[in-house]
C-alpha cells in the first residue's frame, strides 16, 4: 500500500514526480503529496486528500522549482484521508521530509517520547514520527545519514521510507525494514530515482538495484551507497530490466477493468507461449529450476495466496491433485503464516501473488522458506519481492494490470497453474501421451474461447439493469467451480459495494439457503459436467423459495433455459478449461453492475492494488 517516490538529478523533478505517481497510484489514492527542495534548498510541500488529481489541480499554476524531491500517494491505515495526514511528513522545523509505506508498529512508544521532547505532532498518522525522530538524533549531533540510521533501527515493522533533509539537499536517503513492499533504485545519466516499483521508473532507466531489508541506500545524482542499518557496508548488483516500458492507457475503454478483461485473450497466449507444444504435444516450464529427481520426491503441494489470487489457488489444488497426483492444500497466506504449518522439504510450497508485494503472501513465503519447504511463486512482475524469495518463478505474462479488481491477472494464473500441474503429471510420468495431446488442444482453444466469451457484452448491460440495485447476491458453484462462486462474489463486492458471498452449492442447505427470498439473486454456475445434476438440483432449491436464478450454464444445454431466470452461456469445454472461461462472465457480470451503480471501478474505495501492509 502508499506509493512513493524520489528523484535527483538535471531535471525538473516535480513532472518526473508527478508522473512516476500517477504510475503508482494503484497502489492507493486516499491522498497524495509532493516536497521538493529549490535551488537554495527550502522545500516547497504540496499535498491534498483524495486522488492524484486533487493534487495536480492544486498545482495546476505552476510545479514547484527544483531537481531533488519526494513524492506519495497513499493508502490510509493511521488517519483518516485528510489533507494533514498525507505524507510527505516534515518535523516541527521544517527540516526533515518524510514519505512512508508501511506500518510503524512502536509509534504510540516512539510518539510519546518524542511528545516528551517537545515535538509537535500535526497528524494522526504513524509515519509523522519518523521526520520528528530523524530531526531529534540530528539535533544531537548526528549527520543526516547517521540520524536516519539511528531512527531507522528505532522502527519496528515493516516500512520503507525515503527521507530529503533541508540541511543536506544534494542527497536522498531510504531503507527498508520488513517487508513492507519494495524501494527500487533506478540509475539513470546524471539523475536518480527510487520508487517502490519498478513501474514508475521504467519511462526514465532500465538500470535497477532492490533495496533489501535491513537495508540504507544514501542517494545522490551520481552514486548510489549501500549500507545496512548498523553501518556495514553492502555491495549490490544492478539488474537490467528487460521489459518494455510499461504504457497504462485506457485507449478506447471507459476504464481500465474492461481494457483489461478484453486483454485476456492475448494475454493468455503470452502465458502459454513457449510452455506448451503442440507436435509433439507437451508442457514445459523451464523456468522450473528443480530436477526431475526432486519433482519426484515431493510428496506434497501447498498453495498460499490471499484474495483472488487465492482463489485461483483453490483451483490449481484440484489440477495438482488431479494431474501431478500430489496431496496439495490450499491456505490464505495470512492464516498460513501464523499457524503451525507442517513442511519439509519434500513440500512444494507454491505461492501466487500477481504483484509479487502482498505482505501476507510474503510473510507466509518467508515462513515456509525457514521451515525448508521448496517453493515456486506464480507473479506477473519480474524482480518483485515475491519473485526473491522463491527457488524457481513463473511469470504469469498477463501484462501491466492498473484495475484494483484482479481480471486477467486471475486468468493468466489459473493457466499458468493448469501448466504446472499438467508438467509436474508429465515429470511424475502420471499423464499418457493421449492425454497430454487432448490437454495440449483444448489450451491451443482457449484464447479464442475468451475471445468468444468477451465478445457478447449486451446481455451484461441487460443484466446490470435487471439486478443493480438489489442489497445482496448469492454466488454457488461445485467442484472447480466453487472458487470460481468466491471470486464472482469477490468481483461484485469490492468494485460495486453489493454484498456477496460465494459458497460451495452443497453448503447451501446448511444456513444460507434462509437468505433466500424473491429479493435474492443467486448467480449459479451449472456447467454440463459431472455435477451438473446436483447444481440443478441447487437450482430448483433456490426457485422454489422464489429467488431469482442467473446461470452460467454450458451451450446446447437444453434443460437450464426452463429452470432459470436468466442464462449466460459458457462455450462446451473440459471440466478442466470451464473454470477458466467461467472467469469471464464473473468479471463483466461484476463491471457491468458497478458501471450502473456509477461506482469507481478502477479504484474502489478502501482497496488498493498491492497490500504492503499485514
Ligand atoms: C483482486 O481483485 C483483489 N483486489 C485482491 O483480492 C488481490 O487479489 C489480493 O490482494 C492479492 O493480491 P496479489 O495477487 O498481488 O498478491
Amino acid at each position: 500500500m502508499c506509493g512513493i517516490i524520489g528523484y535527483i538529478g538535471e531535471r525538473a523533478a516535480a513532472p518526473i514526480i508527478l508522473e512516476g505517481l500517477g504510475a503508482l497510484e494503484y497502489r492507493g489514492y486516499d491522498s497524495a503529496g509532493i516536497a521538493v527542495l529549490d535551488e537554495v534548498g527550502m522545500p516547497q510541500l504540496y499535498k491534498s486528500a483524495g486522488k492524484l488529481s486533487k493534487l495536480r489541480s492544486k498545482l495546476r499554476n505552476g510545479l514547484p522549482d527544483g531537481n531533488i524531491g519526494i513524492g506519495h500517494t497513499r493508502w490510509a491505515t493511521h488517519g483518516g484521508p485528510t489533507d494533514f495526514n498525507a505524507h510527505p511528513h516534515t518535523d516541527g522545523t521544517g527540516d526533515i521530509l518524510v514519505v512512508h509505506n508501511g506500518i510503524l508498529e512502536n509509534y504510540l512508544e516512539l510518539k510519546q517520547e518524542l511528545v516528551a521532547k517537545g515535538c509537535e505532532f500535526i497528524s494522526q498518522t504513524d509515519a509523522e514520527c519518523i521526520p520528528h525522530l530523524i530531526e531529534s538524533y540530528m539535533r544531537e549531533g548526528c549527520s543526516f545519514e547517521d540520524a536516519v540510521r539511528a531512527a531507522a533501527s528505532r522502527m519496528e515493522g515493516a516500512n520503507a521510507v525515503v527521507v530529503l533533509s533541508r540541511k543536506e539537499p544534494d542527497k536522498i536517503i531510504s531503507f527498508k525494514i520488513g517487508n513492507a513492499g519494495g524501494i527500487v533504485i533506478g540509475y539513470g545519466e546524471d539523475e536518480m530515482l527510487l520508487a517502490s516499483d519498478i513501474s514508475a521508473l521504467l519511462p526514465h532507466v532500465r538500470d535497477v538495484a532492490y533495496l533489501a531489508v535491513g537495508e540504507i541506500a544514501t542517494v545522490t545524482r551520481d552514486v548510489v551507497k549501500y549500507t545496512r542499518i548498523d553501518g556495514a557496508s553492502v555491495k549490490k548488483k544492478k539488474a537490467r530490466v528487460s521489459y518494455e516500458a510499461m504504457t497504462a492507457t485506457k485507449g478506447e475503454y471507459s476504464h481500465f477493468m474492461l481494457k483489461e478483461i478484453h486483454e485476456q485473450p492475448d494475454a493468455v497466449l503470452d502465458t502459454l507461449r513457449g510452455r506448451v507444444q503442440f507436435d509433439p504435444p507437451g508442457i514445459t516450464l523451464p523456468e522450473l529450476a528443480f530436477t526431475d529427481e526432486e519433482i519426484q520426491k515431493f510428496n506434497r503441494a501447498v498453495i498460499i495466496g490471499m484474495g483472488t489470487s487465492m482463489h485461483a489457488g483453490m483451483v490449481g489444488r484440484m489440477w495438482i491433485e488431479s494431474l501431478a497426483g500430489m496431496a496439495c492444500e490450499v491456505d490464505n497466506s495470512s492464516e498460513f503464516r501464523y499457524r503451525d504449518a507442517y513442511m519439509d522439504e519434500n513440500t512444494l510450497v507454491i505461492s501466487i501473488s500477481q504483484s509479487g508485494e502482498t505482505a501476507d503472501t510474503l510473510g507466509a513465503m518467508e515462513e515456509a522458506k525457514l521451515r525448508g519447504a521448496r517453493q515456486v511463486t506464480l507473479c506477473n512482475y519480474e524482480g518483485t519481492q515475491s519473485t526473491r524469495i522463491a527457488d524457481a518463478v513463473l511469470p504469469i505474462r498477463a501484462g501491466l494490470e492498473i484495475s484494483v479488481a484482479g481480471t486477467k491477472t486471475f486468468v493468466c494464473s489459473l493457466v499458468t497453474l493448469y501448466a504446472l500441474a499438467g508438467h509436474l503429471g508429465v515429470k511424475r510420468g502420471l499423464i499418457s501421451r493421449k492425454r497430454l495431446k487432448t490437454i495440449v488442444q483444448e489450451l491451443a482453444h482457449l484464447p479464442e474461447m475468451i475471445g468468444q466469451l468477451i465478445s457478447d457484452q449486451a446481455q451484461y448491460e441487460r443484466l446490470a439493469l435487471n439486478y443493480a440495485r438489489r442489497a445482496n447476491f448469492l454466488f454457488l458453484g461445485r467442484g472447480k467451480n466453487y472458487p470460481l462462486a468466491m471470486e464472482g462474489a469477490l468481483k461484485l463486492k469490492e468494485i460495486s459495494y453489493i454484498h456477496a458471498e460465494g459458497y460451495p452449492a452443497g453448503e447451501m442447505k446448511h444456513g444460507p439457503i434462509s437468505l433466500i427470498d424473491r429479493k435474492m439473486p443467486v448467480v449459479a454456475l451449472v456447467p454440463k459436467d459431472d455435477l451438473y445434476e446436483k447444481m440443478l438440483g441447487n437450482v430448483n432449491e433456490v426457485k422454489a423459495r422464489r429467488g431469482s436464478v442467473i446461470a452460467v450454464a454450458t451451450e446446447g444445454d437444453e434443460h437450464i433455459g426452463d429452470k432459470a431466470n436468466d442464462v449466460i452461456w459458457v462455450p462446451q469445454a473440459s471440466a478442466n478449461i470451464t473454470p477458466i472461461l467461467n472467469a469471464i462472465p464473473m468479471q463483466l457480470l461484476a463491471y457491468y453492475i458497478a458501471v450502473e451503480r456509477g461506482c469507481d471501478v478502477d479504484m474502489p474505495r478502501n482497496l488498493a492494488k498491492s497490500v504492503t501492509v499485514e
